[in-house]
């Protein structure tokens, strides 16, 4: 190989190792999220989420649920929940027990197909505190019917 060869392979393992980060997102690991301030929730998940409406944490999980989704969630469901196309927009999903139930699903069992890691199972890494504060948030910043 002549010095531009080697350039250029290297110019083409350093593009498509970007890529390779871009896509391989199944392999990072979530961050764990301090949730002091919200009631302890025990280990059996709820229905609905606990936090909605005027519940007296709401706030408190709004707040939570910002930044334990900029740190977990944004990457592939978009920052400030507006998806850009990588996976669902999670702001369509309805505020109600039915969304909660659909929630709940995808994130203990992730999205798994042929072995491939579409989503990670969240519920393994954060807790149901966490999570249903990043279901209040998002319903925060959903728009208003
Ligand atoms: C590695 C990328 C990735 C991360 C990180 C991720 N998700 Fe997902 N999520 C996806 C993909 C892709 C889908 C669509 C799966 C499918 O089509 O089967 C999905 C689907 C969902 C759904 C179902 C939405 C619907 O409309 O069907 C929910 C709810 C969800 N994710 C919540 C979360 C939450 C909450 C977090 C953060 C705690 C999170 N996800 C983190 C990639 C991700």
């Amino acid at each position: 190989m002549n010095n531009k060869n080697v350039l250029r392979a290297l110019l083409a393992a350093g593009v498509f190792g970007m890529a390779g980060l871009v896509l391989a997102h199944g392999d990072v690991t979530p961050q764990k999220v301090e949730t002091t301030g919200l009631p302890d929730l025990g280990d059996e998940w709820l229905d609905e989420n606990p936090f909605r409406g005027d519940s007296e944490y709401h706030d408190r999980a709004v707040e939570i649920g910002a930044s334990a989704y900029n740190q977990n969630c944004a990457r592939c469901h978009g920052l400030e929940a507006i998806s850009g196309g990588i996976a669902p927009d999670l702001r369509m999903l309805e505020p109600t027990i039915d969304g909660d139930d659909w929630f709940k699903e995808r994130v203990i069992n992730g999205a798994v197909r042929d072995g491939a890691v579409y989503m990670p199972r969240m519920a393994d890494y954060l807790s149901q505190e966490a999570l249903w504060a990043i279901r209040t948030y998002i319903e925060s910043v959903a728009p208003q019917e």
